[in-house]
């Protein structure tokens, strides 16, 4: 495996994998995993969703591109849906997040132009993430993604994450700032989950300078926090919304939604795409919106999280190598007190798929679909191996011991 022609971009675990089904991963050998992290909070309603793969099969024997040239009801349908659930006005369509924050930058540093803001900044948080482009890496606060990719795109301004008293500051002392993009919870910065005092506080501050808020729900959009997007269980509404991820259960697709004025920006050669809201994509993300609400899966995200992190805090209750557990939805994060990344491959001998960011945070990201019982099994697995790996040798869970990945 360690000679395959890719470029070395990533630290890979040596599994191959083969086919999934729900919350299983099999690999070659038939061998099957518990994915507790969805590709990266990606495959929300679990792999090989039948309802996706119809939608997909039907789409691609139709139409899977035509161009931005010209007119498709399936994105036109995808497009009035996001904008009928989310409270925006229209849609601009790429194909990842990274893609949708640039559209997100642009559209900011316009709007900005447009008001005579001839060096528009926009103020992003410490321990951010918003992509791997030059621009979106400049806006992540994560000094490790932007090393060594110098010289950084100018117009950013940092704010630490949760504190109003700063961001108050910079927006007294920074007349250029035209914007804000923030993550309602910053995945991989750690789980770290906004304030609702200073996303309110934000969307004020926003309002009285008349700049854009926008929301970067990438990770925490479609139906991953127990509501179609974050802000609706904070109370506010951004004027810009990205998504990508789980829009399109593992098809790519990324999106921009914006509102009011921010809709109005662009005009026709601004911004473009040649495969953004191609009919194939469109048709998978429309089909995970429609299971989305036909199987009531926002609520049952809600009800999953509360049983999973109740059981989460029970067992590590008093345990003196959890700093904390927290999250929003299914986005739960298990902070340890010192760095765990070898606990991924400790898991792996477990039969269990785990992601650990910010050095020390266990971050579980499910499906939606979990039945209570897979829900069951995969709370015991990861208290079975955070308690196998810190030496805690309370009784383990109910759901038996320590299994290797077995064949169906
Ligand atoms: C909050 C957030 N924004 C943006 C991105 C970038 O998305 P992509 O990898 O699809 O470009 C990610 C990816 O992890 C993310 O979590």
């Amino acid at each position: 495996m360690a000679d395959q022609p890719l470029l070395n971009t990533y630290g890979r675990l040596p599994i191959v994998f083969d086919h999934g089904q729900g919350p299983w991963l099999y690999d070659e050998d038939g061998n099957r995993y518990l994915d507790t992290f969805c590709g990266i909070a990606v495959t929300g309603l679990g792999h090989a969703h039948p309802a996706v793969t119809q939608a997909i099969q039907e789409q691609a024997a139709r139409l899977m591109h035509c161009s931005n040239l010209f007119h498709s009801t399936t994105q036109q349908t995808l497009a009035r849906k996001l904008c009928d659930i989310s409270g925006m006005d229209g849609v601009f369509f790429a194909n990842s997040g990274a893609e949708a924050n640039e559209c997100a930058i642009k559209l900011a540093r316009l709007y900005g132009h447009n008001r005579g803001i001839h060096s528009p900044a926009i103020i992003v948080m410490d321990r951010s993430f918003h992509g791997r482009t030059l621009a979106t890496l400049t806006a992540t606060g994560n000094r490790r993604v932007q090393a060594g990719f110098e010289p950084l795109v100018s117009g950013f301004v940092r704010a630490p994450f949760n504190d109003l008293d700063a961001f108050d500051a910079i927006a007294r002392s920074n007349p250029n700032v035209v914007a804000v993009l923030v993550e309602p919870v910053q995945g991989e910065g750690g789980v770290n989950v906004a304030d609702p005092i200073w996303l309110q506080g934000i969307r004020e501050v926003c309002d009285h300078h008349g700049w854009l808020m926008m929301l970067d729900e990438i990770q925490t959009g479609n139906g991953r926090s127990g509501h179609h997007f974050a802000y609706q269980a904070y109370g506010v509404t951004p004027d810009v919304v990205t998504l990508a991820k789980g829009l399109g259960n593992g098809f790519p697709i990324g999106a921009c939604l914006a509102r009011g004025d921010a809709a109005r920006t662009f005009q026709p050669g601004h911004h473009g795409s040649t495969f953004g809201g191609n009919p194939l994509a469109c048709a998978a993300a429309m089909a995970v919106i429609e299971t989305l609400e036909k199987d009531n899966l926002l609520a049952r995200a809600r009800s999953l999280a509360e049983r999973m992190r109740s059981r989460l805090e029970a067992a590590f209750d008093g345990a003196d190598y959890v700093r904390d557990i927290r999250g929003l939805g299914l986005m739960i994060g298990i902070e340890l007190t010192s760095p765990c990344a070898e606990l991924v491959p400790l898991a792996k001998t477990q039969g269990l798929l785990l992601n650990v960011t910010a050095d020390r945070v266990i971050r579980l990201l499910p499906p939606l679909t979990l039945t209570d019982d897979e829900a069951d099994t995969m709370i015991d697995q990861v208290i079975r191996i955070l308690r196998l790996y810190a030496g805690d040798d309370r009784d383990l869970p109910r759901h038996g011991q320590p299994q290797p990945p077995k064949t169906p």
